[in-house]
Order: structure tokens, then sequence, then C-alpha cells
């Protein structure tokens, strides 16, 4: 096993953080994570590292898993079952899918990170979260070296939350995860208001599944940073819920407050509004700031470290709460 010591961790978390790992492993295997799993299970996990702010450098093994593969387990008129292993790149997944007219995660295009991760946050965007696509995922228990199959009940999806983020924190690493993706009849989401304009302007009357990840992937690309480019790990706070009495109250003071309806006495408030009109959005600090064009994106334009963008994301959950009296909460795993 080829443990290597004093790797800079910079170029595998998507913050671009350049937090040490004192030791550090690639695992190319469930074969070599099992044989890890006997010797060393005080290990720290790394995957796309799209979901993390290192504050600190890292004591334990650091583990890099890259287990790649896909296969197609059976098709049917209806949809096909795909099995993907944990360290395949999220987007080329997504890419792939549309090229052989697979529906379901077109919405989810140009997400950074890797399968493995995707059901821990229940990625999530432009009205699709990929829970509705997960039929399984695949685990070892760190304890045992077992292999568990959690099915998608099993995985308690929540918005931006999962049992992995909960009950089971710490306890398993995931090795795949499993798909059903449609062959005709796609369920199409098509309602957000910037994919329907790119539709409306390029005269698009039913798009294909590759009409909307194009648009998709344009659309992100006009608001969120490019972690090759720029630093960051998407949304860093939550959208936070908050009663509906105390939405009544705020949109007194500020009637232009954007809302979603979550349930009957539940309203949604984007964090990226209310970090804007706190005065924060595109302000910038040495090597670190908030995103030009969406504040709920903290970014890294170089060498910040993590304690730097972490203060920044304190002193923003003070502010709002001061100003509006709501609690953000970050989505970002702070390590
Ligand atoms: N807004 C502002 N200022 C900003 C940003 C947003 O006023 O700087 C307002 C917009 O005007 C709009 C509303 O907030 O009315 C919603 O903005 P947007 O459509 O950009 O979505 P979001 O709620 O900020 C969420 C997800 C994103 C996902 C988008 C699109 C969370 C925490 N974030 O952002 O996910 O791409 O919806 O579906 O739910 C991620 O998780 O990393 C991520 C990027």
């Amino acid at each position: 096993m080829n443990i290597l010591k004093n790797i800079s961790l910079k170029k595998y978390n998507t913050f671009g953080i350049a937090a040490n790992a004192k030791r550090f492993i690639t695992i190319n295997s469930v074969y070599e994570l099992q044989q890890l799993l006997k010797i060393e299970k005080n290990i720290f996990l790394i995957s796309g590292g799209s979901n993390m702010l290192l504050t600190k450098d890292i004591e334990q093994l650091v583990t890099h898993i890259n287990i790649k593969g896909i296969s197609i387990d059976k098709e049917d008129h209806f949809a096909a079952y795909i099995t993907v292993n944990a360290g395949e790149n999220w987007h080329d997944f997504v890419l792939w899918s549309v090229s052989q007219n697979y529906g379901g995660i077109e919405n989810l295009s140009l997400i950074p990170g890797n399968v493995g991760t995707c059901p821990i946050q229940n990625i999530g965007a432009y009205g699709v979260e990929v829970k509705d696509t997960i039929t399984q995922v695949e685990a070892l228990e760190i304890e045992t070296g077992k292999l568990v199959s959690f099915s998608n009940i099993a995985c308690k999806f929540g918005y931006r939350n999962s049992i992995f983020k909960n009950a089971v924190k710490g306890k398993y690493i995931i090795i795949s995860v499993s798909f059903r993706l449609t062959k005709n009849e796609h369920n199409l989401n098509t309602s957000y208001g910037a994919i329907e304009d790119k539709f409306a302007l390029k005269n698009i009357k039913n798009p294909t599944l590759k009409d909307i990840s194009d648009a998709i992937i344009a659309i992100r690309k006009s608001k969120l940073p490019d972690p090759k480019k720029i630093g960051n790990s998407g949304s860093f706070f939550k959208n936070p819920v908050i009663s509906k009495l105390q939405f009544l109250e705020l949109q007194k003071a500020y009637p232009k407050m954007p809302n979603y309806t979550v349930s009957n006495d539940e309203i949604k408030i984007p964090a990226g509004w209310l970090i804007e009109q706190a005065g924060f959005k595109g302000k910038r600090y040495g090597d670190f700031g908030v995103h030009e064009k969406q504040a709920l994106v903290l970014v890294n334009y170089g060498n910040a470290s993590g304690k730097e963008i972490y203060q920044l994301a304190q002193n923003i959950q003070k502010s709002i709460l001061n100003i509006f009296g709501i609690s953000l909460e970050i989505e970002v795993n702070v390590i």
C-alpha cells in the first residue's frame, strides 16, 4: 500500500485550500479499501472535495476514493438501471447519461464533485434532487469492513440532507450509487425561469435532455464561479426555512423579499438574497470574499486559508441574524 507523506490537499478540494495531509493514500478498488480498513480505521475521506472547507491540517490518514466504473445493470422499455462507482466525476456521468438519452439528472449538470458524495448532501438544482433517481447506495462499514446496501428510503433524504450527514455520519464509505434513469417518457423539469428564457430565445418548444443540460450549463456558468479558476464550494449556506408568521412580519419591511412556500406554515427564503441585502455580495477581503454574481457562494481567489473563509462565514451569519432575525445554516462541511 502506497502511503505518501506530507501532501498538500490544495488540488483535492474545490475551495483550493492548501491544508496538509500528514499521510495520504489513493484507493482505486473496493478490494484495496477493504485491505486498508484491516490495518487503519482512523481515516479522513476525500472524494471530489467539492463540499468541504479545510480549516486545519489533517492528522488522520487522508484516503482519496478513486474507484472508477459505470455499469448498466438492466434495461427495460421505460428505464435503465445503472450503477456508478464512487470515484466517477458527477458531471461526466451526467453528460454520459444525456448522450445515452437516459433522463432524470440533466438538471444536475455541471455540479462539481464525484458520484460517491452526491447522496450525502442530496445534491439539487433547478427543481431536481438526486434522491429522485437513486435506487440504492452501497457502502463499506468502516468498523467491520462489511458491505451494506442502503435503499432509497433508508437514505432518509431531505433538502441537502441524508442519513450520511446524521445517524451514520463517519461510519460508512460509499463505494457506489445505483440510479434508475428514464429511457422514454422523460419527466422533464423546465419550469425554472432562466431555463424557460433560454428556450424562448432559441425557439425550442420540445426540449431534449441535451437542450436542458446545455441550458443549465450556460446558466451555471453565468452565475457560479468555475472552481478550476476561483476556489469555491458552491452554495456555502442552506436556504433558511422560517415560519409564515416571521415571514409576514419581515415582508412588511422588505416587500420584495423572494420566498417559496414549503408548507402551510413554512417559507423558504433565498440565503443569497439575504446576504446581498446585508451588503456582502461581491465583497473581497484579500484573497477571499463573496462571489460577485451569487452571494451564496464564498470564494478563494488564490491563497486564502480555510480559517479566514470560516471567519467570513461567521460574520455573515451574525449580520443576517442581526438584520433579519434569521439563522443561516452552513451547508459545506467545515473541517
Ligand atoms: N438572489 C439574490 N442575490 C444573490 C443570489 C440570489 O437576490 O446574490 C436571489 C435571486 O434573485 C433569486 C433567488 O435568490 O430570486 C434564488 O437564487 P438562485 O436561483 O440563484 O438559487 P439559490 O436559491 O441561491 C439554490 C441552490 C443552488 C442551485 C440553485 C438553482 C441551495 C443552498 N442552493 O440556490 O445549489 O444551483 O438553487 O436551483 O439550495 C449548491 O448547492 O452548491 C448550489 C449551487
